[in-house]
């Protein structure tokens, strides 16, 4: 059975900075633009708590929903007093976002070799295809799979499951690609491979003991080594 990478999406291949600088636009209006790098991490970190608070609770909704819900969180605990139309901005720029500036090259690359490649992600099928899509790399997947499919969130063991059941691949041939470590961990715990994309130099791994089988800054490195 042919190897397949399973490609998380937001961090991995699409990069969501481009939030920030719609944030500093809307936050120049209140001369608090300086906030909007802070403003987005605190939005991604409190997205993917709700996410796992809520696959906790076995209460869970379309990851859309923890995106909007943390955006109103952070409005209120960074006091930046967002308008509706402020916020239906922000959340439309994360339904446009720019992909990584070397995934396409290093997409075709893994497609000469002949590997599979697939996304993989806590958004909706209709949430990634669309972002894919407008980021000009849906073409290269051989398919979008969904958390949405089990409804169960990313590290539950039951996602990874799915994805080897939708992809008909044995955990040996079956790779997540994320840039996520709670990912990269939940994925290995699964059984599955996992290469960990460190797109910021010197971040650090979760001491937990459960490693990533490789570890590569970026796209290309990862194409050079699985290609
Ligand atoms: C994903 O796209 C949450 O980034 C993670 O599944």
């Amino acid at each position: 059975m042919a190897m397949v990478l399973a490609f998380d999406v937001y961090g991995t291949l699409i990069d969501t900075h481009g939030v920030v600088a719609e944030l500093e636009q809307r936050l120049a209006g209140q001369d608090r633009s300086d906030l909007a790098p802070a403003f987005s991490r605190r939005w991604r970190d409190k997205q993917l708590e709700y996410s796992f608070r809520r696959g906790l609770m076995g209460a869970y909704a379309d990851f859309s929903l923890c995106t909007r819900e943390a955006l109103e969180f952070t409005d209120r605990a960074l006091q930046t007093r967002f308008s509706e139309t402020d916020k239906e901005h922000l959340m439309g720029v994360y339904a446009r976002l720019p992909a990584f500036p070397e995934a396409s090259s290093a997409l075709d690359r893994l497609a000469e070799a002949g590997v599979r490649c697939v996304a993989f992600s806590n958004g909706s099928r209709e949430a990634v295809e669309g972002l894919l899509e407008q980021a000009g790399i849906r073409e290269r997947f051989e398919m979008v799979v969904s958390v949405d499919e089990v409804k169960r969130f990313k590290p539950d063991p039951a996602v990874y499951a799915h994805l080897r059941y939708r992809l008909e691949s044995e955990p040996g041939d079956t790779w997540l690609i994320s840039s996520n470590s709670f990912d990269v961990i939940g994925a290995r715990y699964a059984g599955l491979h996992a290469a960990w994309i460190r797109r910021v130099p010197d971040a650090p791994f979760d001491p937990w003991g459960i490693e990533p089988d490789i570890t590569v800054p970026d796209l290309d490195a990862l194409a050079d080594r699985l290609g």
